[in-house]
């Protein structure tokens, strides 16, 4: 099976638009809702938690496993690719959002500025910066952390009226930083499910960016180029979800965002 790992719902999103793209192929969904949000988070706790996660994958037998989730890519993707894969499991392989995300936005933005809106963690990790600057150094690159988005979410509020005021301050805050943006990335996993909000206080001309089909897309692709893995997915097409929430609790949710009906087992990690 291929791993699917997010704090939360938010991996969702992006397990969604994979199994679109990729029907054939069994996924494994795992969302830390217990100890969701990881945004807010130290950087040392995210890598632990999401150490703890990829590990947990790999022992139900995953050979590749998705960090569906910017957070733990920004915090935690660099170590496990360079230290725990090597020393511990060297034939299995981590892909995080970040990189896909940030290769796609060249071709989106004609004013070449960008805004991002990621948790406090990816925001203050600068994992995007680095990236823009490194793949597309004639962008220029506002960032907006939205603490509030996340947990709104979590509460399963997103479509409430209560989401509006904060939904429509932090896109107002990024467009006053920058006017120019004409690209909005929404660099965190959970921000889709807020999409009908945030097209409704986004301007009419900027492009909202969520990173479901760019991760699809780009998870296709590298199974395409690395055969020594694909060969070792199975493909079954059957998904199964676990959640160290009590399942009664996330099921309900989880099956709205995903769009079909979800029975989860609970773990503990
Ligand atoms: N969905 C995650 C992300 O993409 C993390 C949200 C959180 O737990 O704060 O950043």
């Amino acid at each position: 099976m291929i791993g699917v790992f997010d704090s939360g719902y938010g991996g969702l999103t992006i397990l969604k638009q994979i199994r679109n793209t990729l029907p054939d192929y069994d996924y494994i969904y795992l969302g830390d809702n217990a100890r969701a949000p990881y945004g807010t988070r130290s950087f040392d706790i995210v890598y632990d938690f999401t150490r703890q996660a990829v590990e947990f994958l790999f022992a139900q037998g995953c050979p590749l496993v998705i960090l569906a989730c910017n957070t733990a890519s920004a915090k935690a993707l660099r170590t496990i690719q360079q230290t725990v894969l090597p020393e511990r499991w060297p034939d299995r392989r981590v892909l995080g959002v970040i990189r896909p995300t940030v290769e796609d936005v060249g071709a989106m933005t004609h004013t070449r500025h960008v805004g991002l809106l990621a948790t406090p963690g990816t925001v203050n990790s600068h994992s995007y910066t680095l990236e823009i600057n490194k793949i597309h150094p004639d962008i220029t690159l506002t960032e907006r952390a939205c603490p509030m988005w996340v947990p709104i979410v979590e509460a399963g509020e997103a479509l409430s009226d209560g989401a509006d005021y904060f939904v429509r301050k932090y896109i107002d805050d990024i467009m006053e930083a920058d006017p120019l943006i004409d690209t909005l990335l929404l660099g965190c996993t959970h921000y889709p499910i807020l999409l009908p909000k945030i097209r409704k206080y986004a301007p009419e001309h900027v492009r909202i960016v969520p990173q479901g089909q760019i991760v699809a897309d780009s998870l296709k692709d590298y199974l395409r180029r690395h055969p020594e893995i694909e060969c070792r997915c199975s493909k079954s097409g059957t998904t199964s979800f676990l959640t160290t929430e009590a399942t009664d609790k996330f099921d309900p949710l989880a099956s709205l965002f995903i769009g079909t009906s979800v029975h989860s087992t609970k773990i503990t990690l």
